[in-house]
């Protein structure tokens, strides 16, 4: 079998070097045999899941809405690629209908390592008794069949003459699954704010690409967006606008429950006790250092500064409220906790803190933030939930958290070997490779001769040339539970942050599904992958995507010239 894929494999290659044929699919499933024969797909197609039991009550909600997403597809995509061509001969075959089977459990519930495989078979010829033609998708849980679905979507195009669906290279032979089983893309909603249907709307593209994980970094220094029930004024007096720039509970149950039908975990970020100043508008008792002006770097990472007071009984009233409500709106197994950029400058100049240290002369300050912490992943836990925690907590200041909370890394690569040796599993995704939003300057706006901090913008193939197991033994890559590409909010709003995500968190993505190396073992390289993603991001504009270009429209239709 090995053999045989191996070979398919060979003539997929010798197929895109001798006739500069594209094969567009993105991410690249992990095998894919293809033919050259073209069906004829019409809006009419059969999808239809036999074996969902009308017990399955969800599962066949999230069945229906894939498929009513797939009918849309064929009812109004009509995508034309710039890059793919092929042939519609006249008496071309019509594929009747695609039967789908779950083959594990019907009621599997979206969670980290669930099994997202799929196998998906489109035949070309009829059998000998004139059948109709039927592909076929099998899947061991729902969210497989998701995948396979939107799979399937891809392999559909119009021509130019518009007169029809065409379903070309049949037979298809897809065997796929993905290399990480946490495939995320953080947005900062505090920085700016985006409407919900700005999120809804970036959910599908995600789950187009095989995404996993919305990392909502919901809250954050500037801003407190989440309408909370139990401390109404966070938003009221923390949000840029306390009615139009928040997320009620009733938001959030829509934005889950959206991302949940696409396969989609959403894990809330509550980051502390840093990147809290916008707690201080309505309760500046807790918070240390607030808004230090100008000097504002010496006590916070960016500004407005402001970290919790870790020595105060309202702080720990405060999380004791907060933490239950919060960890009950998201129903995801995890929780982010934050635990960035805390600069012990903000609590050592403050007297409540100052004075406690006196009272308490075996304490310092690392002890604090360690007492802070164990409070909070506690609550976290309480809620039945692990905590993750962003990598300072570990690498920095050394905390002895347990080994099952996850590391997430957004410095440098070199820091995930640091971590996986002292044993914790961790989600990468550095900002030498992953950050979306580098290369725009200083958003502080007083050095025109200036970069970002992390400059230069990360364009799509330094990010396809991440390898998030780069130098790590079997024991430690087997700590990466995947990554994320992360946006942050200081220069993205709704009106640019498409753009901005797409089409290189594009190329994060196929890094986290299809890996970084084929089934042969070679490494994926960006002139393979360009006209793929050439395709791909024309599909996304199709879709109604505002996708950068990659290149001159001559480039993409002459692939392989320059
Ligand atoms: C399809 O591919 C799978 C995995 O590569 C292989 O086991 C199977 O035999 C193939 N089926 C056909 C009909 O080619
Ligand atoms: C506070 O801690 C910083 C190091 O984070 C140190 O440079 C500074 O001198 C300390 N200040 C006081 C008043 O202890
Ligand atoms: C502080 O540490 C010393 C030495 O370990 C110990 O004898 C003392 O009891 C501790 N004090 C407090 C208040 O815990
Ligand atoms: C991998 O190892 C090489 C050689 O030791 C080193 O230069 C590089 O920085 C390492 N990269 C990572 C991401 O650890
Ligand atoms: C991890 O990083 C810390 C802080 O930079 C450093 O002190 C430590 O030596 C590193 N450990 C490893 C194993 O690289």
């Amino acid at each position: 079998m090995g053999a045989v894929r191996l070979y398919f494999t060979y003539i997929l290659f010798l197929y895109i070097l001798f006739n500069s044929q594209v094969l567009a699919m993105w991410p690249i499933p992990q095998s894919w045999s293809i033919g050259s024969e073209t069906l004829k797909v019409f809006p009419s197609l059969d999808i239809n899941c036999a074996n969902i039991e009308t017990s399955e009550e969800l599962t066949q909600q999230i069945f229906e809405g894939a498929k009513n997403r797939v009918k849309e597809f064929l009812t109004d995509e009509n995508y034309v690629s710039p890059n793919v061509h092929f042939e519609t001969p006249e008496n071309s075959l019509t594929l009747h209908s695609l039967t789908i089977e779950i083959t594990g459990d019907k009621s599997s519930k979206l969670d980290l390592g669930i099994d997202e495989s799929y196998e998906l078979m489109i035949p070309c010829t009829n059998d000998k008794n004139d059948k109709p033609l039927i592909a076929h998708l099998k899947a061991a849980t729902i969210f497989g069949v998701l995948h396979g679905l939107n799979t399937f979507t891809q392999l559909l195009y119009s021509n130019e003459e518009k007169n029809g669906l065409f379903l070309p290279f049949a037979p298809h032979n897809i065997s796929d699954y993905p290399r990480f089983p946490h495939r995320g893309l953080l947005l900062d909603t505090a920085r700016n704010y985006y409407p919900v249907n700005d999120l809804l709307k970036m959910l599908d593209v995600m789950s187009w690409n095989k995404f996993n994980v919305f990392h909502w970094h919901v809250v954050d220094a500037q801003s407190w967006p989440v309408k909370s029930e139990v401390y109404p004024e966070l938003s009221e007096k923390g949000a840029y606008d306390p009615e139009t720039m928040i997320y009620t509970k009733q938001d959030i149950e829509t934005i889950v429950e959206y991302a949940h039908h696409r396969g989609i975990r959403v894990i809330p970020e509550f980051d502390m006790p840093g990147h809290t100043f916008a707690i201080s508008y309505s309760m500046p008792e807790i918070i240390t250092c607030p808004d230090v002006q100008p000097n504002w770097n010496d006590f916070a990472a960016a500004p407005p500064s402001g970290q919790i007071n870790p020595v105060l009984p309202a702080t720990y009233e405060f999380l004791n409220n907060l933490i239950p409500e919060m960890t009950s709106w998201f129903p995801d197994k995890f929780y982010h906790a934050g635990g960035d950029e805390v600069v012990m400058n903000c609590w050592n100049t403050t007297d409540s803190v100052i004075d406690y240290l006196k009272e308490h002369p075996n304490d310092t300050y690392e002890s604090l933030l360690g007492m802070f912490i164990n409070e909070l992943h506690s609550l976290v836990r309480k809620s039945g939930k692990t905590p993750i925690t962003w990598q300072e907590m570990v690498v920095e200041h050394n905390l002895p958290l347990p080994k099952d909370v996850i590391v997430q890394v957004w410095t440098t690569q070199e820091i995930i070997k640091n971590v996986t040796e002292r044993g914790y599993k961790v989600i990468t995704g550095s900002a030498d490779f992953w950050y979306l939003d580098c290369g725009h300057g200083g958003w502080v706006g007083d050095n025109p001769n200036g970069n970002s901090w992390c400059d230069p913008f990360k364009h799509w193939q330094r990010i396809y040339s991440y390898n998030p197991t780069k130098n790590l033994t079997k024991e430690e890559a087997k700590l990466v539970i995947g990554g994320e590409a992360l946006l942050w909010s200081e220069q993205a709003d709704p009106t640019n942050f498409e753009s901005k995500l797409w089409p290189r968190a594009s190329s994060a993505a196929e890094i986290l599904w299809s890996g970084n190396y084929d089934e042969s073992g070679n490494l994926r390289t960006t002139k393979e992958a360009l006209p793929r993603l050439n395709d791909w991001r024309f599909r996304m504009v199709a879709r109604g995507i505002k996708a950068e270009p990659l290149q001159p429209l001559w480039c993409v239709k002459n692939p392989g010239r320059y």
